[in-house]
């Protein structure tokens, strides 16, 4: 009798010990301390053995069943409160593991200071759909159907009016057919071309600019964006406005960034010209203002289109336009 017990005990210690989950405190409780349970079969024998060793064992029983008791409520505690230390194979000095934390995309950083910098300035942030309709894209920038501009697009379409919007200029018309000038206005998001190499990926970000006002000058539109490239790169960096032509805008320009990459002297991004080309710009032309009803003998303003990209590339001295989208974190952890 003495041995059985002294074996009850080593087999609940053990099994006690193995329990790690919930589910099998139960099993356990049943099996070992429940009425029908291992212990009180074995208790129920006392009455067999002589009379003079009753006392003896029944207190021996009683003692071990009551050890077993305390154990299994340290157990159930801990492996309910999910602090199980009781295995003995949990070293308590190691270290935790650290946690890793998720980061903003070069690309939303980027975007998110670019806004700041024209916050700053005291332009309004307003967003608009991807899944644009070709008169926004389009027909109200002065691109009518058949217009050779619109070769230069690449456009995606969903359906005949219906298109993945190729640049962030459809938020213009959006916004000022809702509103009267004074408007200052920057609008970022995904635009989207088909087209792919070291500098173009079919989906890309822009940040769309704008301001209507009386008196609006070529003038205006050259300090902004002065003050905005100072603020961005923190230094002095030559720009330069080359004369272009948007449909959407009269007089048009591009602007070009000397290259930080090489200094200006000539490499693989800059197709060794010295310069990048960051921004499209010009002076809203005057059938854009009318088609949303405003006067344009009264108003005047002007608009750009800023890669985030290409800005981010110089920011951060990237020299090829896919590493953003491999998702590989060796170079994301970097910024
Ligand atoms: N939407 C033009 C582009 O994507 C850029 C631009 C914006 C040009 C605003 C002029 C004014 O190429």
């Amino acid at each position: 009798m003495e041995n059985e017990l002294q074996k009850l005990k080593q087999e609940a210690e053990e099994a006690l010990h193995a329990i790690s989950e919930i589910a099998h405190l139960e099993e356990f409780r049943v099996r070992f301390l429940g009425r029908k349970g291992l212990f009180s079969t074995t208790m129920r024998q006392l009455g067999q053995v002589a009379k003079e060793d009753r006392p003896r064992l029944g207190q021996l029983a009683n003692s071990i069943k009551k050890g077993i008791e305390e154990l299994f409520h340290d157990k159930k505690d801990a492996v309910e409160s999910g602090c199980d230390t009781t295995d003995r194979d949990v070293d308590l000095s190691l270290p935790g593991r650290a946690l890793s934390f998720g980061k903003l995309h070069p690309i939303t950083q980027v975007m998110e200071e670019i806004c700041a910098v024209f916050e700053g300035m005291g332009f309004a942030v307003a967003e608009g759909p991807d899944v644009e309709t070709d008169h926004y894209n389009f027909e109200a920038l002065n691109i009518p159907k058949h217009h050779p501009a619109r070769d230069m697009h690449d456009t995606f379409y969903v359906s005949e009016s219906i298109l993945l919007r190729t640049h962030t200029s459809p938020m213009q018309a959006r916004i000022m057919e809702n509103q009267e000038p004074p408007l200052r206005y920057i609008a970022p998001g995904k635009v989207y071309r088909c087209d792919s190499d070291i500098t173009h990926t079919p989906m890309f970000h822009q940040v769309e600019g704008f301001l209507v006002d009386r008196d609006v000058s070529f003038a205006d539109l050259k300090g902004v964006l002065t003050s905005f490239t100072r603020r961005m790169f923190e230094k002095d960096l030559p720009l330069r406005f080359r004369p272009s032509f948007f449909p959407f805008t009269e007089p048009s320009a591009e602007v070009d960034i000397a290259c930080v990459i090489c200094g200006g002297t000539g490499c693989r991004v800059c197709k060794r010209t010295g310069w990048l080309e960051i921004l499209g710009s010009g002076l809203i032309d005057p059938e854009v203002l009318k088609m949303v009803g405003y006067d344009p003998d009264e108003y005047s303003g002007f608009a750009f289109g800023l890669g985030v990209e290409r800005i981010a590339m110089l920011k951060y001295g990237i020299d090829d336009i896919r590493l953003y989208y491999e998702n590989d974190l060796r170079f994301l952890n970097q910024f």
